[in-house]
């Protein structure tokens, strides 16, 4: 009886060891090698990050919700599941969805699935992604809710105007005059690893600018520097090795740290890169300048500010008086940073817990990342462990829920003594950043959109999506 069991057990056991190698055999198109290459293309891709629900969906099988001041648009079942997935997609097909944003069906998807960078990604590139999305990826028999905007947003066709005008039809070519690395860096930065979508600034379309390609741009709450070579406002002052181990560790001592959307990044993504591409994407990215070069001799926001306390500024004081005079800023960082970021804002001797001197998030060009880094805190998953600082804005794991007041008098403090002295925060600029970031021009377009025509809405859209998406799921990796 008991061997019988056993038997039962095994015979389906033994079958299903067996199943894959004769589908492999029947469907016949398949090496190992080339599933593995396509998941390998796949993570330098981050399709996981949105073809995922990450409260408690399957990979890959869709169902992530992406806000956007104009609707909720909702990723879909990529899994090789034949009734709700991509399961009866052709090559052809995939390709077609991939680089230029056009559904099996033939309708057109909305930009908030990146094919404008995809669209460099090469036909050998795509044959490996396929063999990966039919044969390496389990299939999910579940329905990814759909997506249904208002009218006249549910147009898809409209999307076909702003793809005329903004979707490269071109895949990778490689430049004679440069060398193999440099070729395969262009080719991942702006292909699969989309550095510009976040830094590089848009223009009135929402386009990205490539005459001013990798200088900086808003992304949400966020703002991505610029990470040209440009010795001031660049990272031209980073050695090759400085830029591998920021995209590899989310760090760099004295200098940087990822948080928000290139956390994200680095956590899903960069990190899982060979040394080979890493080093690659970092010759590409350091050849690039900055159109408007400035003087080598100015300070950079990598060495700005000093250790110091202000501790005898409010003790004996009145918490409510100096919040009204606007100086509750030390007492705030005393109470609320000094346990992690040391008294004098020097950080632990391990850089686990960063300095705030010599710290690009607060001495930048503008006070963006000093503002969302207290209001997010910072959350990143990579080999070392788990980086972790805890959000003070009304984020659902918040301990302590700073006013707006608050946030910008102690935003101030930072500034002044610890990063860029010439910057000012309102609790305005505070209230812009809980809000998503800077997005009042994208509403109005939609706005307009909606009385002028679909098109000038759904260019809206395109990078609304993309940036809600990020304050969307950071709220998620919070809960
Ligand atoms: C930034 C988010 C994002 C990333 C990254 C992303 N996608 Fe998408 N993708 C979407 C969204 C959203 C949709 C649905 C858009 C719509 O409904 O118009 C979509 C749709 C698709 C579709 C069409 C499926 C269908 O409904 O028939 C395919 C195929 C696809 N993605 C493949 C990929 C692959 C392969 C990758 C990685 C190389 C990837 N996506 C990366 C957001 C993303
Ligand atoms: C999804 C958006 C996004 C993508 C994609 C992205 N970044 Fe970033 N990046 C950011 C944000 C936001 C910051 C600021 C993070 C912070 O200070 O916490 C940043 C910071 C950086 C920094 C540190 C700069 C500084 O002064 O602190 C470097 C270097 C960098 N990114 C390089 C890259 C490269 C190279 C790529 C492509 C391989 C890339 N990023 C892709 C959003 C992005
Ligand atoms: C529980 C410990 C802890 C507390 C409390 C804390 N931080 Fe942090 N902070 C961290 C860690 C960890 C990092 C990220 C280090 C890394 O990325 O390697 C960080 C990073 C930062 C950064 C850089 C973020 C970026 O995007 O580059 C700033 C700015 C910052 N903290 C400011 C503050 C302020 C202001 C407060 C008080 C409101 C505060 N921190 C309270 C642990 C803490």
């Amino acid at each position: 009886m008991k061997s019988v069991k056993i038997f039962a057990l095994a015979a389906p056991l033994a079958f299903a060891a067996l199943a894959p190698a004769s589908a492999q055999e029947t469907k016949g198109q398949f090496s190992k090698e080339l599933i593995e290459k396509g998941r390998y293309l796949a993570t330098a891709s981050d399709c996981v990050a949105c073809h995922t629900n990450h409260a408690g969906g399957k990979p890959m099988a869709g169902g992530l919700p992406m806000s956007s001041p104009v609707g909720t648009i909702i990723s879909t079942n990529i899994t090789p599941s034949k009734e709700f997935g991509i399961g009866n997609y052709t090559e052809a097909q995939f390709a077609d969805a991939v680089r230029k944003g056009i559904r099996g069906d033939g309708a057109n998807l909305y930009p908030a699935m990146p094919y404008v960078s995809y669209s460099n990604m090469t036909d050998e590139d795509i044959h490996a992604l396929y063999a990966y999305f039919t044969q390496g990826v389990q299939p999910v028999e579940e329905k990814a809710p759909e997506t249904s905007l208002p009218f006249p947003m549910n147009i898809r066709a409209s999307m076909m105007g702003w793809n005329m005008l903004f979707r490269p039809n071109e895949t990778h070519k490689d430049d004679p005059a440069q060398s193999a690395e440099w070729n395969r860096g262009k080719y991942l930065a702006e292909g699969a690893a989309h550095c510009s979508t976040c830094h590089t600034p848009r223009g009135v379309f929402m386009q990205e600018q490539k005459d001013l390609n990798l200088t900086g741009g808003q992304i949400g709450p966020w703002f991505a520097p610029d990470i040209t070579n440009d010795k001031v406002h660049g990272i031209g002052s980073w050695t090759q090795e400085d830029l591998v181990t920021y995209l590899k560790t989310g760090r760099l001592d004295h200098r940087a740290q990822a948080a928000g959307s290139m956390a994200e990044a680095i956590s899903y993504s960069f990190q899982h890169l060979t040394d080979t591409d890493l080093n690659a994407i970092a010759t590409y990215v350091r050849s690039i300048p900055n159109p408007s070069a400035s003087k080598a001799s100015a300070p950079t926001r990598f060495d700005q500010g000093k250790a110091g306390n202000d501790l005898s500024g409010f003790r004996g004081k009145d918490y409510a008086d100096g919040i009204k005079a606007d100086h509750a800023g030390s007492a705030l960082y005393t109470a609320n940073c000094a346990s992690c970021h040391g008294y004098n804002a020097q950080g632990t001797a391990d850089g686990y817990y960063p300095s705030l001197f010599h710290n690009a998030a607060t001495a930048g060009d503008n006070a963006t990342n000093v503002i969302a880094a207290i209001l997010y805190g910072v959350d990143r998953h990579t080999k070392d462990g788990h980086v972790f600082m805890p959000p003070f804005g009304d984020q659902p794991n918040t301990v302590n829920a700073l006013t707006n007041v608050e946030v910008a008098s102690l935003s101030n403090y930072i500034l002044k003594d610890y990063g860029n002295a010439k910057l000012a925060v309102t609790p305005e600029d505070v209230q812009l950043i809980r809000d998503g970031g800077p997005s009042s021009q994208l509403v109005l377009f939609a706005r307009i959109g909606m009385g002028v025509g679909a098109a000038a809405a759904l260019i809206v859209l395109c990078a609304a999506v993309w940036l809600f998406r990020r304050k969307r799921s950071q709220t998620q990796t919070a809960a």
